[in-house]
């Protein structure tokens, strides 16, 4: 949840969608965000839109007004009512939160929309926010799946990123997350930090492994604007992260990752089962809805995107009034939908189909295919599959193709 937001047009006072949007909700899946700006300390490198105590933002009555957000929710989606089939809290760090705190949210949606029998609910946490009882008390509560932030395992690189566990916190939290009876556990790191090391980056990814999760997410270090973290690099202090570094360590992942049994289904992302995969985030890039509640959260609903107000004190007010905490919505048109699907499913294992692209982008994706960046045996079955150079360039493929 990036802490900048887009302009746009104004959201009603009441929320309400053009009845185009209303019609056939769910039909790619149905999901809710739960947005959590609260943090016990902001980690130098993080610009999301979050808080630490003594930033000014409310904590009491932050609950009441995530259920005020619901209940809007409810008289806008009216009939027919989308089952959830899966729910993200994010943040921040939702776990600073009271596992009765949460369980309230959760029941709300579940009394709003009804949870889908096999729903998928998580929550991300930080590892030093997470304890035993309050893992058991998640787990009763409902929720499915954790994702710990564990980021690395060599204190060098957690202090450069001022994070303030120890590396065998992370792993300890998902063991205890196991014991608590969550059957699917992630842990993200985050590669290319200035400092680290190969060895160290292979330690992190030995220990994440070890530590018996199901999933591991892994994010190149991004240097955002108005970060400690990019300020100690203008000033000489840290070097800027290399993008041949970067590179030499996403190959590291996916070797030592697909060597323990993990298969990549999203560019930073392995699970070692189907199952163990996030539906959630799924849900985002294969053009489900969702409905994302909490500042900043921004929502897609029937091709209608919108994003909330970002100061959880502006958000609280609104609601307290009566009005939606919208701030800006975009009808996507049906351009903007197709660029929106090739670039989030060419991310993707399961990858393109080659007759969702004009004439230009099958004669792009023919020419990345000479060049080794798709996988010869999906173009033949009419597919556009990333090789893992082609995982490198990503973004330059995805550019070609549009
Ligand atoms: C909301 S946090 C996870 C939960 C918890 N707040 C924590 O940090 O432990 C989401 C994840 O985004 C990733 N992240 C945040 N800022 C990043 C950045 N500038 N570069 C790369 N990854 C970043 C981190 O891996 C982090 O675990
Ligand atoms: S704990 Fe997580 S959300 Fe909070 S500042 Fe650190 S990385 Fe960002």
């Amino acid at each position: 949840m990036a802490s900048r937001l887009p302009d746009g047009a104004p959201v009603p006072r009441s929320g309400e969608l053009p009845p185009r949007a209303r019609a056939n909700v769910g039909a790619r899946g149905f999901g809710v965000y739960v947005h959590i700006p609260f943090c016990a300390s902001r980690c130098g490198y993080c610009d999301f839109n979050t808080y630490a105590p003594g930033e000014g933002a409310r904590r009491e009555g932050y609950v009441d007004a995530v259920l005020a957000e619901i209940a809007l929710a409810k008289r806008v989606l009216d009939a027919p009512p989308p089952r959830v089939d899966t729910v993200f809290f994010g943040g921040g760090t939702p776990t600073l939160l009271p596992p009765d705190d949460l369980a309230r949210l959760l029941d709300a949606v579940d009394g709003t929309w009804g949870l889908a029998v096999d729903a998928e609910v998580t929550t991300e946490a930080n590892p030093e926010s997470v304890d035993p009882t309050s893992l058991r008390a998640l787990r009763r509560a409902g929720f499915t799946r954790i994702s710990l932030g564990m980021q690395s395992a060599a204190p060098g690189v957690l202090a450069v990123l001022d994070r303030r566990h120890t590396p065998g916190r992370a792993v300890d939290a998902a063991y205890e997350a196991r014991d608590a009876g969550f059957a699917h556990v992630n842990l993200d790191l985050i590669y290319g930090t200035p400092g680290e090391t190969e060895s160290d980056f292979a330690g992190s990814l030995q220990t994440a492994i070890g530590a018996g999760v199901d999933h591991v997410s892994a994010y190149a270090l991004i240097v955002e604007d108005g970060t400690r973290l990019a300020a100690r690099m203008r000033r000489g202090e840290l070097p800027y992260p290399s993008d041949d570094v970067a590179a030499d360590r996403y190959i590291a992942a996916e070797c030592t990752l697909s060597g323990a049994g993990f298969g990549w289904y999203e560019v930073s992302n392995w699970a070692a089962s189907r199952d163990a995969a996030c539906r959630h985030n799924l849900l985002y890039w294969t053009g489900g809805d969702w409905w994302g509640v909490g500042p900043g959260a921004h929502s897609h609903v029937g091709g209608v995107r919108w994003w909330n107000v970002k100061h959880p004190n502006t958000y609280a007010q609104r609601l307290a009034a009566g009005d939606s905490p919208g701030q800006g919505r975009e009808l996507l048109t049906d351009d903007e939908r197709h660029t929106e699907d090739v670039m989030l499913r060419l991310r993707l294992s399961s990858g393109l189909p080659l007759d969702a692209l004009d004439g230009a982008g099958r004669a792009a994706a023919a020419a990345a295919l000479g060049d080794g960046l798709l996988e010869s045996s999906a173009f033949e079955v009419g597919t556009a599959k990333l090789t893992l150079r082609g995982r490198l360039l990503a973004d330059a493929v995805i550019r070609s193709l549009l």
